[in-house]
């Protein structure tokens, strides 16, 4: 059921686990679908997506794996640029609706989360999407050590979150008094776009940026790039003065090839961040 424009209500609640997230995204996912197909998901469709593959195609891996692929359809469109391309998901609903509707010959879907997919083909990929997936994950340690274990020697990371310094500006609940910045918090509210709000519940797990960087370097990981996105002006529904702050995160890592420092951080996450 939607409803039109509904202020967003969000509360901080217990941790979930990834059962219980994947449920939330079995009831989202036929209206994902709806929402990106029609282009009512404007940001997914002109913001986000182009982006990601912007960033993506830089690999030039051949296997490549979509973690938290909802109902694929950037997984679609990355098997459009690479010979061999998975989708997991550990929400049925949309792992099922991603096979009924992406018939490409080269993308293979799976019902498993990261953690789980991990267990059994370590060292497979040479490049790992993780398109706002991470800040739906319990645990992020888990799910980058399942990733860095995933990855080829010298494999890619490619991911996109919501800006954590600005979601909390735009959502709204930057200053209710159970918010704190520096915190990791469970924060639930009816998934919303600036057009339409539904009734069902999303968790958005909160985390400082500076966590993201951590549990990367704790993995191995050395950071290429960080992309800080705007929406166009009209996208917006931050609910501050000023509407031009960045709404997503984008970030390239990679693990060392043969050869390189094992841990590389320092210099490199320096001037990557500027
Ligand atoms: C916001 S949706 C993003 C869907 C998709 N990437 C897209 O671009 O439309 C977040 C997805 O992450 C999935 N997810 C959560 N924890 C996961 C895990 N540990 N492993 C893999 N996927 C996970 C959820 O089930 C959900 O489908």
């Amino acid at each position: 059921m939607v409803v039109k424009m509904e202020p967003t209500i969000s509360r901080r609640v217990r941790p979930k686990t990834v059962a219980q997230i994947a449920a939330e995204w079995d009831t989202l996912a036929s209206d994902r679908l709806r929402q990106i197909d029609t282009g009512i998901d404007s940001t997914y469709n002109n913001v986000l997506a182009p982006a990601m593959i912007d960033v993506c195609t830089t690999s030039t891996a051949s296997r490549v794996l979509d973690v938290g692929c909802g109902v694929g359809r950037l997984t679609r469109e990355l098997a459009r640029y690479y010979d061999n391309v998975v989708g997991i998901d550990p929400s049925r609903i949309s792992i099922e609706t991603a096979q009924a509707h992406n018939s490409a010959k080269n993308i293979r879907y799976v019902h498993a989360s990261v953690e789980e997919l991990s267990l059994g083909s370590p060292g497979k990929f040479g490049l790992v999407v993780a398109n706002m997936s991470l800040m739906a994950t319990p645990s992020l340690e888990t799910a980058l050590a399942s990733i860095a274990r995933l990855l080829t020697i010298g494999g890619q990371l490619t991911l996109s979150v919501p800006h954590p310094c600005f979601w909390p500006l735009h959502r709204g609940f930057a200053n209710q008094p159970w918010f704190d910045y520096k915190c990791e918090m469970f924060i639930e509210s009816a998934f919303s776009l600036s057009s339409e709000t539904l009734k069902t519940a999303s968790t958005y797990i909160h985390r400082p940026l500076a966590r993201y960087i951590q549990v990367l370097s704790q993995n191995g990981f050395i950071l290429l790039s960080l992309e800080e996105l705007s929406l166009p002006l009209r996208e917006s529904t931050s609910t501050v003065g000023t509407i031009d702050q960045p709404k997503f995160l984008l970030a390239t890592a990679k693990l060392p090839g043969s050869g390189e420092r094992k841990n590389a951080l320092s210099g490199e996450l320096a001037s990557s961040i500027s």
